[in-house]
């Protein structure tokens, strides 16, 4: 539930007009919250300046006060940090300190999620990691096989993959630790699940960008999504929430790997109108 303290409102209405679900007025100077509407969004409490408004449902301790040196961002160090991102499949042998996962994860849970959902989820796994590789392995196998056997011309597209799967899961039988193709020996996997694909989604991008902020390198492998869609043994491994789905899965380490200049890319697809 918000609450508004009325000795400190001013009645300034900037929470009332704040408020996309409607769900507070000013009443004889004071403002005043329904609590029925409300979705938890937390504008009133950022917006309020007299610091009136709280909740007794989250954390109020987490509520930061703006100031510009910590929050303001360079826009032009921003796109280049964007642009200097890269895809890391080359690991060190070096664990991932908990507390940089638990900063990765954080940047995932301050995302926003359609209607303040919040139903993003995150499983790590490390100590599971042999266990997990072998369940997607298997699974990678069996879709590659029957792919194959049923390929059709709508199909046809995805020969290369069913064959890239087997070709794969026969390496890895032959020397896990020198040919891990699906985790290039990371040390950990967040697997990012919801019930909104986009929620997911967008708390993944935040989380890549932390995850390189803590020099830290990612991959999304989506072979482990694909692998994972439908198989009830990797979902039951991971205990996956019940009606969330697997969104992405990001491969973590310490990259071992230098890149020394950003990549080029197709010009943007824009309409102007
Ligand atoms: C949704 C998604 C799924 C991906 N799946 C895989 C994967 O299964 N294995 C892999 O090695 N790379 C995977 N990648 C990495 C892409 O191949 C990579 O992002 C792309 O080649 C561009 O390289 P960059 O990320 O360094 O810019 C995936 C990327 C995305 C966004």
């Amino acid at each position: 539930m918000m609450i508004i303290d009325a000795k400190k409102c001013i009645g300034c209405g900037l929470c009332a007009r704040e408020c996309f679900p409607r769900d507070i007025e000013v009443f004889k100077g004071k403002a005043k919250i329904n609590n029925i509407t409300c979705m938890k969004c937390g504008h009133c409490i950022a917006v309020c300046p007299k610091n009136a408004v709280s909740t007794d449902e989250y954390n109020m301790e987490e509520v930061k006060t703006y100031n510009k040196e910590d929050f303001l961002v360079n826009a032009d160090q921003l796109l280049n940090f964007i642009k200097f991102r890269r895809t890391i499949r080359t690991f060190k042998s070096k664990e991932v300190e908990e507390e940089k996962i638990s900063r990765i994860i954080e940047a995932g849970r301050f995302t926003q999620t359609g209607s303040n959902m919040q139903d993003v989820s995150y499983i790590v796994v490390r100590e599971g990691l042999q266990e997990l590789k072998a369940l997607t392995y298997e699974s990678l196998k069996k879709i590659g096989e029957e792919m194959l056997a049923n390929l059709t011309s709508e199909t046809m597209v995805y020969k290369r993959y069913a064959k890239m799967w087997l070709s794969m899961y026969e390496a890895y039988q032959e020397n896990p630790s020198e040919n891990d193709r699906l985790f290039f020996n990371a040390p950990a996997v967040i697997i990012v699940s919801a019930h909104s694909q986009v929620n997911g989604a967008l708390a993944s991008s935040n989380m890549e960008l932390m995850t390189n902020a803590l020099g830290l390198g990612t991959f999304f492998s989506g072979f482990f999504v694909r692998a994972a869609q439908g198989n009830k043994k990797i979902t039951d491994f991971l205990g996956v929430n019940k009606g969330k789905e697997i969104v992405t899965c990001m491969v973590v380490g310490y990259p071992d790997v230098k890149y020394l200049r950003t990549v080029p890319r197709k010009e943007a697809d824009i309409c102007w109108k």
